[in-house]
């Protein structure tokens, strides 16, 4: 069975609720674009890719399931005040605010013509909000493909070995993933021997999503903690190379800073001290030329509790007992916390940047030229 954290029919949405994994899979409806900014906020839905669509898809439901005024003027200015106000859910990731640009630029264009009714502004709407859904899939089929011929091309021979970080699969984005997309591929083509993902703590998308993706689809891979990176790359014998991190992104600013999951830009440091290829994955719609670079990024900062205190169901030694989840506080209690979801990961430390239409690598002078790659993508 394909992993599917969204699933969309016109006038129906419901996703996967992120924070029962990897226990339980339980679809939440989502109903309007209140419940879409909602599901965000509280991360029952994340990952770049998977916020805006979900976040544009709350929206569609809405429109579908409301009656709206048959003024295409008034229907446009209704959608791009949701569309305004689902961007405030989360602050980091680029997507969501590249999805609402455009389809704010569709509704504009739509509601243009005196002759255009309401009607036609809200369909125009849902149309393009459901083709974001199917693009992002083939996108990150793209990023798969180029990335692992990359990183086989970049290898000493044989299997590789790579490490990745937070969750970027079928449950960050509409399906297949972006750095794990590029494990999946490996995968695939019998290119991969082992694939290696972070706990990433505070919030462990790694060992709860990365790690329930990877058992899923019957991948070779290995759970570690975020310290255990170092270590693990040193080892050097031919069983224990690792060829590449791959991580993806929130954000990759117009140089190449990118932002993305805390830890990101450890494990970026430690590979260039080891020699390995540090590589992200994002597709067009996180690359954002107006960022100028990674000092211009926003860095949201969640909630200390989630540092602090873990929930998941009551263990007796033999059976996980789901019916009996539990928070637990696993640190002093009255320690100040800081808890920044995200860091910037300066370009420097990047070998590669693998979006849908091919791998970005630095020029002679050592700077990423971003515009080509970006060009038709609007
Ligand atoms: O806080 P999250 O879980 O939304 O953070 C997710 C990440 O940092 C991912 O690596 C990034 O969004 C890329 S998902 C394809």
């Amino acid at each position: 069975m394909v992993l599917q954290a969204i699933r969309y029919a016109p006038g129906s949405l419901q996703i996967l609720n992120q924070l029962k994994l990897p226990h339980q899979e339980e679809y939440d409806e989502i109903k309007t674009a209140e419940d879409g900014w909602h599901a965000i906020k509280d991360m029952r839905t994340r990952g770049a890719p998977a916020i805006a669509i979900v976040a544009a898809l709350s929206l569609a439901v809405e429109i579908q399931t409301t009656a709206l005024s048959p003024n295409a003027e008034e229907v446009a200015a209704f959608i791009i005040e949701k569309l305004n106000y689902l961007v405030t859910s989360r602050p980091t990731a680029v997507n969501l605010a590249d999805a609402a640009r455009k389809l704010t630029k569709v509704v504009e264009l739509v509601a243009r013509p005196a002759s255009n009714s309401g009607a036609a502004v809200s369909k125009a709407y849902c149309d393009a909000a459901a083709q974001m859904l199917i693009d992002d899939v083939a996108d990150n089929q793209g990023i798969g493909k180029y990335g692992a011929e990359w990183i086989v091309k970049h290898s000493q021979g044989g299997k590789v070995s790579v490490v990745t970080h937070c969750n970027t699969g079928s449950l960050a984005t509409a399906g297949y993933g972006t750095a794990l997309g590029v494990i999946r591929s490996l995968h695939a083509t019998n290119a991969l021997k082992r694939a290696f993902c972070t706990e990433t703590r505070p919030y462990n998308q790694g060992s709860r999503l990365t790690a329930f993706e990877l058992v899923h689809d019957n991948i070779p891979a290995t759970l570690i903690t975020d310290s255990m990176a170092s270590a693990l790359l040193r080892l050097k014998g031919p069983s224990e190379r690792i060829s590449a991190i791959v991580v993806g992104a929130d954000r990759v600013a117009a140089n190449g800073d990118t932002a993305n999951k805390i830890g990101t830009y450890q494990l970026a440091i430690t590979a260039k001290y080891h020699g390995v290829k540090f590589l992200v994955a994002a597709p067009r719609t996180t690359i954002d030329l107006g960022t100028k670079s990674g000092a211009d990024i926003v860095i949201e900062e969640r909630p200390g509790k989630e540092m602090t205190m873990i929930k998941g169901p009551r263990f007796d030694g033999v059976d996980l007992d789901l019916s009996q989840a539990e928070t637990i506080s696993i640190a002093a209690q009255g320690i100040d916390v800081w808890n920044p979801a995200f860091d910037v990961t300066p370009a420097e430390l990047i070998d590669g940047i693998i979006t849908e239409v091919g791998v970005v690598e630095k020029d002679a002078n050592g700077v990423f030229d971003l515009t080509l790659a970006m060009e038709a993508h609007s």
